[in-house]
């Protein structure tokens, strides 16, 4: 259910649509400014207000060319023979851009490292964060941490937001991943993402 509901939330085409977000919190805090704040939430928590935060961008994955974003930085001995590449880790620093373009707005970046978890069938364990550099969440950060299978032909990975910082302070919830764009000779790859997050 939930699963349908973001797909047509997707199909309505949000650009970067924040709802209630607040400028004032978009730096990083000192602890002082942070206990006030987290204080001052109403208890319990969950009787706390709420904000809903929609986000739509699109990932570049460069593998080819000069600059490359991707490093394959470790491996295990076994990965060069394992059908799953078992072992292996990539990092990554790809630009986030508002349409599917590289020459789109910029809206952030996504700094993150992939592990090859699966030994049976391909899964990716990935641990991103997202870096919002656009003028609503400047500074701010998501943080996503999830199981991707690539190969398990879904049409979406859906992954969990598991925290974030400045505006989005406390925040859960859920990623959407589709591959808009693949080069199978290059590798590169464009994801489009959607994701819905609730923070105070
Ligand atoms: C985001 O913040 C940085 C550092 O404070 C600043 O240089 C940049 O101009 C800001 N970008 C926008 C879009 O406001
Ligand atoms: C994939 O990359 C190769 C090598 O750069 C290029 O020749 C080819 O046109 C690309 N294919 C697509 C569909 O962009």
């Amino acid at each position: 259910m939930a699963k349908l509901g973001l797909i047509a939330m997707g199909a309505v085409a949000l650009a970067l649509v924040a709802t209630a977000a607040t400028l004032a919190r978009a730096k990083s805090d000192d602890p002082e400014k942070v206990n006030a704040w987290f204080r001052g939430l109403s208890q319990p928590l969950s009787h706390a207000k709420h904000k809903t935060t929609h986000l739509h961008f699109y990932l570049h994955d460069t593998l080819s060319g000069k600059s490359p974003t991707v490093v394959r930085a470790a491996e295990a001995a076994m990965t060069k023979t394992s059908p799953t590449l078992f072992g292996a880790v990539n990092i990554l620093d790809d630009p986030l851009t508002e349409g599917p373009e590289l020459a789109s707005p910029l809206v952030g970046w996504a700094q993150w490292f992939y592990a090859l978890t699966g030994l049976k069938s391909m899964a990716l364990l990935m641990y991103m964060n997202l870096v919002f550099t656009s003028l609503d969440h400047n500074g701010s950060t998501l943080s996503m941490l999830g199981r991707n299978p690539p190969f398990e032909f879904q049409t979406y990975q859906e992954m969990p937001i598991v925290g974030g910082t400045g505006v989005f302070q406390l925040a859960s919830g859920i990623a959407t991943a589709k591959t808009y764009f693949f080069n199978s000779t290059t590798g590169d790859a464009v994801v489009e993402y959607n994701v819905i997050s609730v923070h105070y």
